[in-house]
């Protein structure tokens, strides 16, 4: 995608005024708890900006899917004071409501250089229908729109794509830092690069792995996904999960692989059990003696090592999807494995380093790795749809 036309405030001198800020506030909560705080994280640079630069900045964001209805259960007050103690703010002004005079109150007692937030945008069923009107009211709060949300810039919405049409608008130095990250990663890699991809179905990945095979020189398929690939060699694969109406796009992808010189990496050992409580009774069987009634849970010892050997002589490496089921030890070794030797290696600047995507993120957290990678994208679908090649809708609005 070309990100040379979004207009960024970077490049701008923004003064004196009040920030429509778009973010991601749809953070993991557990127990009421927020259990990762990176998307809060990445937005300092922005709001210290626009804050030191006398800006009345209000946040709007969407939490969960509350599907157009006012449910307690997702309202942003959840996750209020854990913004206001990262962000290292004295207070914030909160209002419940994103439009109307609750919104307009809030933002009328917020001072400029201070901040406000209002309340879930995905309370009113308008915002994810695009609707007109809606982005129209919430452009009228402010005098500018600033997008730092990279993670919901694949979705049509009224904040995302309908006040750009009402406001002047801009990239935050967030989105900038991500989008300019995820593309030199993919578009201008040092090479060779390697791509990771695992996760369980190829039917939500399969635009994703068409593309990834045109851009990398090896991709490494793990997780339930790989099944698929192996089942359609006629590799006998027991019990495992796997599609059987993806067997042909399975074969397709391999072809179109051979086609673009692009080297696929299939796991040839695995760690089998009966299911994935059993992980005590787990064993590893080699890629030609899977039991019948077993199934595949992870990825075996010898393609750990493959991976490794790989990445030993790649300089870039993008990873997307879980490689095995790794909330269930000992299903997370080759997770485990895979991510200390990126570690080392981006430590010693031999590799850059990218992961993305909810889960990817977790399994490397479970594995005390995410921080030492070069870059983590904050999205899921958004960084998937990049992968695949997509314009985001979210990137295009900001576009001169
Ligand atoms: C995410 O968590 O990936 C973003 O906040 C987008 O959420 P959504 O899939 O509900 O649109």
């Amino acid at each position: 995608m070309d990100i040379s036309r979004v207009n960024y405030i970077s490049k701008s001198e923004i003064l004196n005024q009040i920030i429509l800020l778009r973010v991601d506030l749809n953070l993991p909560l557990i127990d009421g708890k927020v259990t990762d705080t990176l998307r809060i994280d990445r937005l300092l640079p922005t709001i210290n900006l626009l804050i030191n630069n006398n800006c009345k900045v209000v946040l709007i964001s969407h939490f969960g899917r509350p599907e157009g209805r006012k449910i307690k259960d997702y309202s942003l007050y959840k996750i209020l004071e854990t913004l206001r103690v990262n962000l290292g703010i004295s207070s914030i002004q909160f209002s419940s409501d994103c439009v109307g005079n609750n919104a307009l109150n809030a933002v009328n007692q917020t001072k400029f250089g201070g901040v406000c937030l209002l309340e879930n945008l995905r309370y009113y069923k308008e915002e994810e229908l695009d609707d007109e009107n809606f982005a129209k009211r919430l452009s009228e709060i402010a005098d500018i729109y600033v997008n730092d949300a990279f993670s919901c810039c694949h979705r049509n919405h009224a904040s995302i794509v309908g006040i750009p049409k009402y406001l002047p608008s801009f990239a935050g130095l967030g989105l900038e830092n991500e989008i300019k990250m995820i593309s030199q990663a993919l578009e201008k890699p040092k090479r060779p690069l390697l791509i990771i991809i695992g996760g369980s179905k190829i039917s939500t990945k399969l635009n994703t792995i068409h593309n990834i095979v045109k851009k990398a020189d090896i991709v490494a398929i793990g997780g339930a996904m790989a099944n698929t690939f192996l089942a359609s060699k006629n590799i006998e694969i027991g019990n495992s999960l796997f599609e059987k109406n993806m067997i042909n796009d399975a074969k397709k992808i391999l072809k179109i692989a051979q086609e673009n010189n692009c080297e696929i990496l299939l796991p040839s050992d695995f760690m089998v059990a009966n299911n994935i409580k059993e992980g005590n009774k787990a064993q590893e069987f080699d890629i030609k003696k899977i039991p019948k009634n077993k199934m595949i849970l992870d990825i075996g010892n010898e393609s750990i090592s493959n991976i490794i050997n790989k990445l030993r002589r790649s300089h870039s490496v993008v990873w997307n999807g879980p490689l095995g089921a790794f909330e269930y030890s000992p299903f997370d070794l080759s997770t485990k494995k895979i991510s200390n030797e990126i570690a080392k290696l981006t430590l010693e600047n031999k590799i850059t380093s990218l992961a993305g995507g909810g889960d990817t993120i977790a399994a490397l957290n479970q594995a005390n790795n995410a921080n030492y990678f070069s870059y983590l994208s904050t999205a899921g679908g958004a960084f998937l749809e990049w992968l695949e090649g997509k314009e985001l809708p979210g990137i295009l609005a900001l576009k001169k």
